[in-house]
C-alpha cells in the first residue's frame, strides 16, 4: 500500500477504501473482499452498517455478546477502568478487580472449582486447561499421565494443544502432525437416530462408553484428561445426548482421569445456566470459559479448577514459582471491569433465567422452519439453534455461504454458517417478537437459496 493510501484508509473509520491489508481470520478473504459485510456500529439487538442499514445479531457477534451490544453499564466500566488503571503486571503483582472477578466466577461455578486462571481467548483457556492437566498430575508423583482425550468435531481453538485434541478436520490438516499421545471419542451426532430432536437427544449415551474401550488400549495410568464442550458449538450445534456427560463423569471418576468442560461457548447463559456443568448435574474438574465473561467487550478467558488441583500446586519452598504459565495480559484491568459490569447485569436482568424462559419458544420458532426447502435436521438447546441444509451437489458450503452472505446483504440478519449449517445463537435480551423476526428472516434465506 502506498503511504497515501495508508493514510486515507487510516482516516476513514467507517469506510475503509482499502481492504487489502488485512487478513481476516476463518474468513473467505477474497469473496469477502468482492462483497464486504462491514458493521460500523451497534446497540443492544442490532448492529449497523456504516450506511445506517440495521442488522439483527442472530449470532451474539461470535457466541458472545450475551448482554447484548455497548449496554450503557458496561460501556462506563471500561471507559472509567481506562482512566483509573490502564495496565498492572500479573506476574508477581496484581490488582483489585482481578481478585473480584475470580471470586464472583467461582460463585457461579459448580462444586468446589474455586480458583481461577485468567488468559485473553478461549484457545488460551484451552491451553491452559490441557497444561495444568498434564502438571496436576506431575504434581501427583504421576508423570507418565501425559494422554489427552477429546472428541471428533470438538473445537477447543487454534492453539496447538487446541487443535490436537480438537476434532475439526479442516482445523487440522494443515498444521503438522500436532500434540503426540492425543486420541479421540466419537462425535456424539448421529442424524438417522437424532434428526429433529428439540434439545438434549434421546440417542447416544452409550457413546460415552467410548472411553472404556479408549482406557483399554493406552491405560488409565497414562491419560491426563478428558476434554469436551458440553454442547458442541462450532461444528454445528450438537446437543449432548441425554445422560452422556454424566456417563463421561462416571468413567472419568472410575479410572482417575481429570474432566475438562470447554465452556468458551455454553458458559454465562446460552443453555440457560451459569455454565452447562449445572445444567446437565455434572462437576467437571476444570472449565474454561471466554466470551460471555464480558458479553465480547474486552477479550478475557481463563481456566476455573477444582480446589484440589489448585491446593496440589500450592507446594514447595513458599518463594518459588508454583505454575510457570502466564499471559502479560491475563487479568488485564480492562477485562476485569468488563466482567464485573457484565456479571451485574446477567444478574440484575436475571439474563440467565430469561434464557432458561425462553428456550420453549426459541424451540417452537426455530422447528417452525422444519419441511422448508432443503433443511435435513434442526437442533436447538437454550437459546442455541442450528438449521442443517443440504449441500449443492460438488460444492460443500456453498449454499451456507450464501445463506450467510444473502441474510447480511438482503435480509438485516447476521448469523454463522460451519459448512451448511446454520447457526443461531442470539444474544440473552432477545424479545419474543425478534425470536419471530430471526425465525422469519432465516425461512425467507433459506428460500431464497433453494
Ligand atoms: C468451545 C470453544 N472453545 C474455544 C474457542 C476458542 O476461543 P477463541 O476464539 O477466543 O480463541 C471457541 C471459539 O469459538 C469455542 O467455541
Amino acid at each position: 500500500m502506498s503511504p497515501a493510501q495508508g493514510l486515507r484508509a487510516a482516516n476513514d473509520v467507517t469506510n475503509p477504501n482499502d481492504l487489502d491489508s488485512w487478513w481476516l481470520p476463518f474468513t473467505a478473504n477474497r469473496s469477502f473482499k468482492a462483497r464486504p459485510r462491514i458493521v460500523a456500529r451497534a446497540k443492544d439487538m442490532y448492529y449497523y452498517t456504516a450506511d445506517g442499514r440495521q442488522v439483527m445479531d442472530g449470532s451474539a457477534g461470535l457466541w458472545c455478546v450475551n448482554a447484548g451490544h455497548n449496554r450503557d453499564p458496561i460501556v462506563s466500566a471500561i471507559q472509567a477502568q481506562a482512566a483509573e488503571l490502564d495496565f498492572a503486571p500479573a506476574f508477581q503483582f496484581a490488582h483489585p478487580k482481578g481478585f473480584t472477578v475470580a471470586s464472583r466466577l467461582a460463585e457461579l461455578a459448580p462444586g468446589d472449582l474455586d480458583q481461577v486462571f485468567f488468559c485473553n481467548s478461549g484457545s488460551e483457556a484451552g491451553d491452559t486447561a490441557l497444561k495444568i492437566a498434564i502438571a496436576y498430575w506431575h504434581t501427583q508423583g504421576q508423570g507418565q499421565r501425559s494422554r489427552l482425550i477429546g472428541r471428533e468435531r470438538g473445537y477447543h481453538g487454534v492453539g496447538f494443544g487446541g487443535i490436537s485434541v480438537g476434532g475439526i478436520v479442516a482445523n487440522r490438516k494443515l498444521f503438522g502432525s500436532l500434540l503426540a499421545g492425543v486420541d479421540h471419542l466419537p462425535h456424539t451426532y448421529n442424524r438417522a437416530e437424532q434428526a429433529f430432536s428439540r434439545g438434549e437427544p434421546e440417542w447416544g449415551a452409550h457413546l460415552a462408553d467410548d472411553l472404556e474401550r479408549i482406557v483399554a488400549l493406552h491405560d488409565a495410568s497414562t491419560i491426563a484428561a478428558v476434554i469436551v464442550e458440553p454442547m458442541a458449538g462450532s461444528t454445528g450445534v450438537l446437543p449432548p445426548p441425554k445422560g452422556y456427560l454424566k456417563r463421561l463423569r462416571q468413567i472419568c471418576d472410575k479410572f482417575g482421569i481429570l474432566l475438562i468442560f470447554d465452556e468458551v461457548i455454553t458458559g454465562f447463559g446460552r443453555t440457560g445456566f451459569a455454565f452447562a456443568a449445572e445444567r446437565y448435574g455434572v462437576v467437571p474438574d476444570m472449565i474454561t470459559f471466554a466470551k460471555g465473561v464480558t458479553s465480547g467487550t474486552v477479550p478475557m478467558a481463563g481456566v476455573i479448577v477444582r480446589r484440589g488441583i489448585y491446593d496440589a500446586f500450592m507446594k514447595g519452598p513458599e518463594h518459588v514459582i508454583e505454575l510457570f504459565h502466564g499471559y502479560t495480559y491475563s487479568g488485564h484491568p480492562l477485562a476485569c471491569a468488563a466482567a464485573l459490569a457484565t456479571l451485574d447485569v446477567y444478574r440484575d436482568e436475571k439474563l440467565f433465567e430469561r434464557a432458561r424462559s425462553l428456550e420453549d419458544k426459541w424451540a417452537d420458532a426455530i422447528f417452525s422452519l422444519k419441511g422448508l426447502p432443503n433443511v435435513l435436521d434442526i437442533r436447538t438447546i437454550g437459546l442455541v439453534g442450528a438449521v442443517d441444509l443440504a449441500s449443492r451437489p460438488d460444492a460443500v458450503g456453498q449454499r451456507g455461504y450464501e445463506a450467510m452472505d444473502r441474510a447480511f446483504q438482503e435480509y438485516g440478519l447476521m448469523f454463522r454458517v460451519t459448512g451448511d449449517t446454520i447457526a443461531l445463537s442470539p444474544p440473552l435480551i432477545v424479545t419474543e417478537d425478534q425470536i419471530g423476526e430471526i425465525a422469519d428472516k432465516v425461512g425467507k434465506v433459506i428460500r431464497a437459496v433453494a
